[in-house]
């Protein structure tokens, strides 16, 4: 077991390792003042997990433990379903010193933590992840947020939780396709700032060793976030790849899951930054080969425009630039603002 402590506005801890699940109601109790918890998750992972948090829960004595389930998948991350927890909550009747537990996914999490952020003006909330992506990504930070009309996590906050537990035998019911669109974030995270990590996974790909590349990464972006909490500088380095990866998600209306946009993303900006001489080819290679050792894809058939209009429309962007960041060498990458204009003919030179 492994724990990472996020000193932001709020300090908390970030503990990864097998068979953790069972030991969350003891936890919550030593943490909160909770008198009831609130466990929100969707209709996939609650038949697989919820039974053991409800009983850890009860086992640890709190009183009143009610369950809120929604239908799994990306279109539940909406107004709707943010208003019906909502509602949830108060006909519940939890108080500000009670608990949310946000009990699976990217989408569970994000939600889950936007309601906790306005519940009351502000309920504590524990994040469970159970995929590989919500484990090193979305469940640490404090980013919440729901998806508008106009586009995705376009109504948020940045609101922490008070602890988050990641058991990493909640990952073996992930189906392999899944687990691999979280290996992109993983990635990620050994091309933007650690050699010794980037080596562990093009050595190992898929069977990678799970509690300690998910506490390094946690450990990472841990560091980010501390520095740069709300996301005005720094923090936009977690994002590579996101920028263009984006773009072949919206491009294919979602049809590209977000892991996988990533890795093209990641892909694109590789092989333009050699074109550009940013970085070595040897660097671009060595990232293009990891990326394919996962089983991920390194090519889309969509056009440099179509990626570049869609890539626009992110909430990213800002003014008439947008922040690329760009691989110099593994572990090291540098944020480059880019004229809009200039953004298809950068995304041209890696397709
Ligand atoms: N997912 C990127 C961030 O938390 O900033």
């Amino acid at each position: 077991m492994k724990t990472i402590t996020v000193s932001a506005s709020k300090k908390y801890d970030v503990t990864v390792g097998s068979g953790l699940l069972p030991t969350i109601g003891q936890r919550i109790k030593d943490l909160t003042k909770a008198k009831q918890v609130a466990i929100i998750s969707d209709s996939s992972v609650y038949p697989l997990y919820g039974g053991t948090v409800e009983q850890s829960l009860k086992g640890a004595g709190f009183a009143q433990v009610v369950s809120y389930v929604f239908a799994a998948g990306e279109e539940s991350k909406c107004g709707s379903t943010y208003l019906q927890i909502l509602e949830f909550l108060a006909a519940n009747r939890l108080t500000r010193s009670d608990c949310l537990i946000a009990l699976g996914g990217g989408v569970v999490g994000d939600i889950t933590g936007f309601a906790a952020a306005t519940f009351l003006r502000g309920i504590d909330y524990v994040q469970v992840p159970t995929t590989l992506l919500a484990a090193v990504d979305s469940s640490v930070g404090g980013k919440t947020a729901i998806d508008l009309g106009a586009g995705k996590n376009l109504a948020g906050a940045f609101y922490q939780p008070r602890l988050v537990l990641c058991d990493t035998d909640c990952l073996n019911s992930l189906p392999e396709d899944i687990f691999r669109d979280g290996c992109a974030e993983v990635i990620k995270y050994g091309i933007l700032y650690d050699v010794d990590l980037f080596a562990h996974l093009k050595q190992t790909g898929l069977a990678f060793d799970r509690e300690r590349v998910i506490a390094r990464c946690v450990e990472l972006k841990r560091d980010v976030v501390d520095r740069d909490e709300f996301d005005h500088g720094e923090r936009q380095m977690l994002n590579l790849g996101h920028t263009i990866g984006h773009g072949v998600e919206a491009q294919s209306n979602y049809t590209v899951s977000h892991g996988k946009a990533v890795a093209i993303g990641m892909a694109i900006i590789s092989r333009s930054a050699r074109s550009l001489g940013i970085c070595s080819a040897d660097t671009a290679a060595d990232i293009l080969a990891t990326i394919e050792k996962f089983g991920l894809p390194i090519t889309t058939n969509c056009t440099a425009d179509a990626i570049a209009t869609a890539a626009l429309s992110d909430k990213k962007r800002s003014g008439g630039t947008v922040n690329l960041i760009v691989p110099e060498r593994i572990g090291q990458c540098s944020i480059r603002p880019t004229a809009v204009e200039n953004l298809k003919s950068v995304i041209e030179a890696g397709l």
